[in-house]
């Protein structure tokens, strides 16, 4: 059995790409970015250009560091949301980096429970490849619809292994989607979904960013 299915554990028939196993995900990402994930996920902070007062929410949070470092980012006055399907993970988001401003709810990427326009910044990192293929354009017009005219997206993804021995461990440990992760429709799916798309770059060798914003 694959790394990657033994993290999923039990499927979910809602949402098959939710991780079940919070634990040994939050151990993973510690090891997976080896003493650089406050600075990668800074970075992606950054590069959303949270600021204090934003109204952020963070789509797949996972055990919500990255939500955590943008809950940080908007204070005073602002406040940082995160949802992901699986309830191990909201749960020990919320025992880990719950706090007045920054919580974390049940919900999926295609089916947003947000009003319209009701965030400044939608963030996402790592789980766009998570989001079933059916659904991922749904999830974007969804990301769209929650943002506020002029609102930020900033989406993060891990880019697929270029040569042969990458391709082999990777697909072996984390399964096809990771190994075949089509990075390169992020753009042009966003920019169906209404964004206007501002740049896409690389950070930390192995993520592919995208940052765009609703017209
Ligand atoms: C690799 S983890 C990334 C977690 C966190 N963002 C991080 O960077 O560490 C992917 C997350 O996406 C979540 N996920 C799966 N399907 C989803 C969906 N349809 N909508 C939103 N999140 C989903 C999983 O449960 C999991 O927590």
């Amino acid at each position: 059995m694959r790394l990657g299915q033994l993290l999923h554990g039990q499927p979910d028939a809602q949402a098959p790409g939710a991780i079940q196993h919070a634990l040994a995900y939050e151990v993973l990402s510690v090891a997976v970015f080896a003493g650089r994930r406050k600075r990668t996920f800074g970075r992606l902070v950054a590069m959303a250009g949270v600021a204090p007062g934003d109204r952020v929410l963070d789509v797949g949070s996972g055990p919500g560091y990255l939500t955590a470092l943008a809950a940080e980012a908007v204070s005073p006055g602002g406040r940082a949301v995160g949802i992901d399907p699986s309830e191990p993970m909201v749960g020990q988001a919320r025992r880990l980096r719950g706090t007045e401003n920054c919580s974390f709810e049940v919900g999926r990427a295609e089916a947003l429970a947000a009003a319209d326009g009701s965030f400044d910044v939608v963030v996402s990192s790592l789980a766009v490849h998570h989001i079933p293929d059916a659904v991922r354009g749904k999830a974007f017009r969804e990301m769209f619809r929650v943002l506020r005219p002029g609102g930020r997206i900033l989406l993060a993804d891990f880019r697929p292994p270029r040569g042969r021995l990458g391709r082999v461990l990777v697909g072996a440990t984390a399964g096809p989607g990771m190994r075949d992760n089509p990075v390169d429709r992020i753009s042009p799916m966003l920019a169906e979904a209404g964004f206007r798309v501002e740049s896409e770059s690389r950070v930390g060798g192995f993520l592919h960013c995208v940052r765009a914003r609703k017209p």
